[in-house]
């Protein structure tokens, strides 16, 4: 039975201010739920929010990580430093990353393999753009990112890991993949993994996930829940998002 897991991608938004109000009302609002809840607030505010989140049942998430160990890496932050400050799970090639700051597969693989190293969950993310999707090329597109992890990894390490489908036409823009558009890619993405032993494995749908769209997603045979950028945001909307997980 794999557990549902709603992680909040607060992406390069938030504030001290923001995780002193935030934190509390998530707390408050997700208690009792069945699913896991993850938080990923940007780096400087990780030992804050962990704080806010101490005693609660709330993990804590980081966006990025580097995919060297330690050295002379101006400006990086290894995910010895994260394991340090309690970080749960780490975002790693979120399509903002992929298409902003250059990441191939070649380098979030990395990243993915230095958070198993320090015991933590990396959230790997997968997902094809509107022109590819229109190209009929979505499957061949997550195929051959997916391709690239399970070429790295043993099935152990596999379901060690979550990964999140997140069509890139589909984030921030208002626009969700149907609960049927994703279930493909999600079933596809689990026969990929099945195929070398990890058919467990957990798959988070993401992209303008909100309260009144997640029961539909996640009531789906293969999505475990969801990787939410805009809605993790508001504590009212993230919490309902949370229960409807349930
Ligand atoms: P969104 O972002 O929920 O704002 O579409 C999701 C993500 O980028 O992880």
């Amino acid at each position: 039975m794999r557990r549902k897991l709603v992680a909040a991608n607060w992406k390069m938004h938030g504030s001290r201010a923001v995780i002193e109000e935030l934190i509390p009302a998530i707390i408050e609002g997700v208690g009792g739920v069945s699913a896991d809840v993850a938080i990923s607030p940007p780096f400087v505010y990780l030992e804050a929010a962990g704080r806010a989140l101490q005693g609660s049942a709330i993990a804590l998430g980081a966006q990025n990580v580097s995919a060297e160990a330690s050295g002379a890496f101006t400006g990086e932050i290894a995910a010895d430093m994260l394991r340090e400050l309690a970080c749960r799970y780490v975002i790693v090639g979120h399509s903002e990353r992929r298409a902003l700051f250059g990441e191939d597969d070649a380098l979030v693989v990395r990243k993915a393999v230095q958070v198993l190293r320090c015991g933590m969950t990396p959230v790997f993310c997968v997902g094809e753009t509107l022109a590819q999707r229109e190209a009929g090329a979505t499957l061949a597109v997550v195929g051959s990112q997916i391709g690239a992890l399970l070429g790295a990894l043993s099935s152990a390490e596999l379901l060690r890991c979550v990964i999140a489908y997140e069509p890139v036409w589909a984030i921030g823009t208002g626009l969700t993949a149907t609960p049927g558009q994703a279930q493909e890619v999600h079933a596809f993405i689990r026969g990929r993994c099945a195929e070398q032993g990890a058919a467990d494995v957990r798959i988070l749908y993401g992209g303008s996930v909100k309260a009144d769209n997640a029961a539909e997603l996640f009531a789906e045979p293969d999505i475990d829940g969801g990787l939410i950028g805009g809605a993790s945001l508001n504590a009212d909307e993230f919490t309902a998002i949370c229960r409807a997980a349930e």
